[in-house]
């Protein structure tokens, strides 16, 4: 590329003013959506974006992305904000820059396909509130599964941005399915459906320096619409990938700003600048403006989030991502779930397992949600098969996906797995081959019937459509039907400084360790007792002591978080499993005390001693309903409970026949695992 590198250095310099590229090389930032979800778990607060909004709107991007992606899920779900709010807000800082959103085509912003007329409305909503261009993907590449929101995004004046999802089965671009074919005739299909730009959406950062030439180079043979490159850092080839791109002509590249870079996240932006300064595809950026808006960055924001930063290892690249060919988000999100069910000790199988199940479903492309689809039920198969049966625990979205709800797989999927999984399948036992969301029934309507009055706009009742349990809860925080609770409020600086004074002292050896209370020797009378305290449990030693019981020490096991669905890719922001017991100085032995224990012991509120065969929470989730109530017969199988797990729902069949006896939770609910739900006698 020797003409790219003809410098004119005398008339270089970092500002903006410097003589314009013959074909710069424009930038999509996507800090404030794709920067904070990869590196920590979408956890970014509107009013953390501000601070740097008016700046990044004056560096010259194509575009910024701002939303979609895990935001409309996260931001209601953990943060207490309204994910509309949050595009109107932002709107006011950026006056010029178009604002990017990743929709997950007819899955919208969530995890399944939804009905036509609450896509509809979803993508008109979201012109309404200021969103500009719609980076629409759909996880099996079926592009029948963008037809319904193209037209609006169409029809609303904005800009259409169709992606090629990348992923590979060999360990480079090649072999039966995912070849350069694949890839041109994507992109054909994109252009007859009126795609504005075209996205390769490298969303594992598997995209190989050389391979990413070729694909940029046949597209722009083929198609006369704007390239523009997604691709994820992970394993560590994205700048190498960038460069390469660009050499083939590329048109657009994503990144972040510095300090939202790297890891599995996106290259930063400013070595970019100054790899492509001079070049005829300068960027013309200034470089001392993006060094503005890191400073704020790093001194006001990110002290906030770096809690959250997964810093358990030193390389900040991802090997297994070249040795596995799957996303790092997975990987990490399947680590956390082995992790919750004490079984780390499978990740060896769970990686053999894996290429199988994805074989056994279609070769799916790995990004949200197939990737989430892929990978737990591949835990499944390693925790729950044995050598008699494979598929022994087939998750609803498996079922889904083998009926043909999420659209058509890259080849068919394993016929004995599918019919396996669509035995006694609600809607039926013969997959469809028609675009998915014409089995779907209108949802709308519904919706607003459902949450009433608790939604005061349409914005509240997709909101709620979308997400019916959490949205619900949300929209009760929203309008004081309930207080939000701590764990979703945001840190303030002073907090990290005073935590980060503390941590210092520590490791000085200032900090004074408190006197230990003497506790007295347990004596061979103890006797251990659970009780539960609203959302908290304790283990209760019980040490009779001559006539009356004392209490001797209490060990808090637990507290049932708001949330054990893991946040994704954020081990650190996992509940801690067995807090440091708490040691509690031995009551005086009144018998009042010992009253309120043994109450407490004799009927909590929680797991009451039924007589029965109990269904016990195979894994930690939340509570999606209870298919049966207390009182009704059930047969050995029957699904009982859907439990929610890492964002799939698994139907938990009923371990005996008999009658419901109890039902210890309810639906929203979250549950540890081994939890009792319900008991059968
Ligand atoms: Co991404």
């Amino acid at each position: 590329m020797s003409d790219h590198t003809e410098v004119k250095m005398t008339e270089l310099n970092y500002s903006k003013d410097r003589p314009k590229a013959e074909n710069p090389v424009k930038v999509e930032d996507i800090s404030l959506r794709d920067g904070h979800q990869s590196l920590f778990a979408t956890r970014g607060r509107t009013e953390d974006m501000i601070p740097v909004a008016e700046m990044m709107d004056e560096v010259g991007f194509w575009a910024v992305e701002t939303w979609g992606g895990a935001t409309f899920d996260t931001m209601h779900r953990f943060l207490n904000e309204d994910p509309w709010e949050r595009i109107r807000t932002l709107k006011r800082y950026f006056k010029k820059t178009p604002f990017s959103m990743l929709l997950r085509a007819q899955n919208l912003v969530g995890y399944r396909n939804y009905a036509d007329d609450l896509a509809k409305a979803f993508v008109d909503r979201s012109c309404e509130n200021g969103m500009d261009i719609f980076r629409t993907f759909d996880a099996l590449n079926d592009y029948r599964n963008f037809e319904t929101v193209v037209e609006r995004i169409k029809a609303n004046g904005k800009h259409f941005q169709g992606c090629i999802c990348y992923t590979m089965t060999e360990p480079r671009m090649g072999g039966e399915v995912y070849n350069i074919d694949y890839y041109v005739n994507k992109a054909k299909a994109l252009e007859e459906m009126g795609a504005d730009t075209i996205c390769i959406k490298d969303m594992a950062g598997l995209c190989a320096p050389y391979d990413v030439y070729q694909i940029v180079r046949a597209l722009k043979e083929n198609s006369k619409i704007p390239i523009h490159l997604h691709s994820h850092f992970t394993s560590g080839m994205s700048p190498m990938t960038h460069l390469k791109a660009i050499e083939a002509g590329v048109d657009i590249i994503d990144t972040c700003m510095s300090p939202y870079a790297y890891r599995t996240s996106h290259a930063a932006i400013e070595p970019l600048v100054m790899t492509l300064l001079g070049t005829n595809r300068d960027t013309g950026f200034d470089i001392k403006l993006l060094g503005n808006i890191n400073e704020i960055l790093e001194k006001e924001v990110m002290p906030k989030y770096a809690h959250l930063l997964d810093d358990s290892k030193m390389s900040i690249i991802d090997i297994n991502v070249l040795l596995h060919q799957t996303p790092g988000g997975m990987l990490s999100n399947l680590v956390n779930q082995l992790r919750e069910m004490d079984a780390l000790d499978k990740i060896d199988e769970v990686y053999k397992e894996l290429p199988r199940v994805r074989k056994d479903l279609g070769q799916v492309p790995l990004v949200t949600p197939t990737s989430q689809i892929v990978g737990i039920q591949t835990v499944n198969n390693v925790l729950f098969d044995d050598e008699n049966e494979r598929y022994k625990m087939i998750t609803a979205q498996v079922k889904d996906l083998c009926y043909g709800l999420y659209g058509k797989t890259a080849v068919p999927i394993n016929s004995e797995v599918q019919k396996k999984a669509l035995k006694g399948y609600k809607r039926g036992e013969e997959p469809i081959t028609c675009r998915p969301a014409e089995v779907l029934e209108p949802e709308l309507e519904k919706a607003k019937e459902e949450i009433g009055d608790l939604a005061k706009d349409i914005d509240d009742v997709i909101t709620y459509a979308i997400y019916p349990v959490t949205g619900k809860r949300f929209l009760k925080w929203k309008y004081g039907h309930e207080e939000a609770p701590p764990e979703v409020k945001p840190r303030t600086l002073e907090q990290v400084k005073k935590e980060r004074e503390l941590i210092k002292k520590a490791k000085a050896g200032q900090l004074v360790e408190k006197k230990k209370e003497d506790v007295p020797e347990k004596s061979e009378n103890l006797r251990t007792f659970n009780v539960f305290i609203d959302d908290e449990y304790f283990e209760v030693g019980v040490d009779e002591q001559g006539e009356s019981p004392v209490i001797s020490y209490i060990e808090q096991l637990g507290q049932m978080p708001l949330q054990p669905v893991q946040p994704m890719q954020a081990p650190k922001a996992a509940r801690p499993k067995k807090p440091a017991p708490a040691v509690v100085p031995p009551a005086t032995p009144k018998p009042a005390k010992t009253e309120i224990v043994e109450e407490a012991v004799a009927a909590p509120p929680v797991a009451a001693p039924t007589e029965g065969t109990p269904l016990r929470a195979p894994m930690p989730g939340m509570i999606i309903s209870f298919e049966k109530k207390v009182g009704d017969a059930v047969n050995q199988g029957e699904t009982l409970v859907i439990l929610e797990a890492m964002k799939m729902e698994n139907a938990l069949p009923a371990p005996a026949s008999g009658t419901v006896k109890a039902i210890n939770f309810n639906s929203g609910d979250s549950v540890a695992k081994n939890d009792i739900l319900c008991v059968i006698g």
